[in-house]
């Protein structure tokens, strides 16, 4: 049946697992396939024609595995090939930003919103565009973090560089006043400790996981796609390259253990 097919989610590595998070307790009952792009990652300095092939790649991985919809679970690929996706594929695609731009304007109050993401997220004013697009007199300042990446895929989530890197990165977006910032990139919240610590604990931070995640309830809901199961759902992990720190991370932040990760062929991917 339909309704009991699992939700596939993708990233370019771990930074999805932040959305999984969210969805595992928004929808508890629903089954997830999880690809990450390890081998790949990151998309964040890619050009948008790697980042448009690479999501198209990935969709087709999920729809094989028989998925009912798939959650773009990362900023640089809801930002550049949403509407390819969209076009390509006859099944509900979610994306980041749209979700995290709403709850950035309803949350924020002095009206001067952050945006911290990737090059690629930042340099196409995705967040910007999105938020402009609800309230136009809104202020926002957009940073890339580029090695904020690097150091979640590490594991790095309280480590003194982590902190030092952070300063450097957020120091301009302390001196505008923001009280909201948008965490525009899915590795962010692993890193949300210090980057809270960092901005000051006046500062909103926005997940787009979580924003996202009720966007993927409210969408299976208005399609029928809800699943009528009463247990708790499976968890399905495929990466294209093993790191060694996945599994540990991925624990680490889901919170439970993971029995099996699946390594899949790059070639494999990309031959289709
Ligand atoms: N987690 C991804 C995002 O949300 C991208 C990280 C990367 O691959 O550069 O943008």
């Amino acid at each position: 049946m339909e309704k009991e097919k699992p939700i596939g989610v993708f990233d370019s590595g771990i930074g999805g697992l932040t959305v999984v998070k969210r969805l595992m307790s928004v929808l508890p009952r629903e089954s997830i396939v999880y690809f990450g792009d390890t081998a790949r990652v990151p998309y964040g300095s890619k050009s948008n024609e790697t980042v448009i092939e690479y999501s198209i790649q990935n969709t087709r991985f999920l729809l094989q595995k028989n998925v009912k919809a798939v959650v773009v679970a990362c900023n640089t690929a809801s930002s550049v090939a949403l509407d390819e996706l969209r076009k390509t594929f006859n099944v509900p695609i979610i994306g980041m930003i749209e979700p995290g731009a709403e709850m950035a304007v309803k949350k924020t109050k002095n009206n001067k919103i952050g945006v911290i993401g990737t090059r690629a997220t930042v340099s196409n004013k995705a967040y910007s565009r999105a938020i402009n697009k609800i309230n136009s007199s809104l202020e926002i300042f957009e940073k890339a973090c580029p090695l904020f990446v690097p150091l979640a895929e590490e594991g790095w989530i309280n480590h003194k560089a982590t902190y030092e890197i952070a300063e450097e990165y957020l120091k301009e977006l302390r001196e505008k006043n923001i009280d909201t910032l948008v965490l525009g990139c899915t590795h962010y919240p692993i890193l949300a400790e210090v980057i809270q610590n960092v901005i000051g604990k006046h500062v909103e931070l926005i997940d787009s996981g979580v924003a996202s995640s009720e966007v993927v309830r409210d969408e299976l809901r208005r399609v029928g796609l809800e699943t009528n199961s009463a247990v708790p759902g499976n968890l399905f992990f495929y990466v294209s390259d093993i790191p060694t720190t996945f599994k540990q991370v991925a624990e680490l932040f889901l919170g439970r253990d993971i029995t099996e990760v699946i390594k899949v062929d790059v070639a494999e991917l990309s031959r289709h």
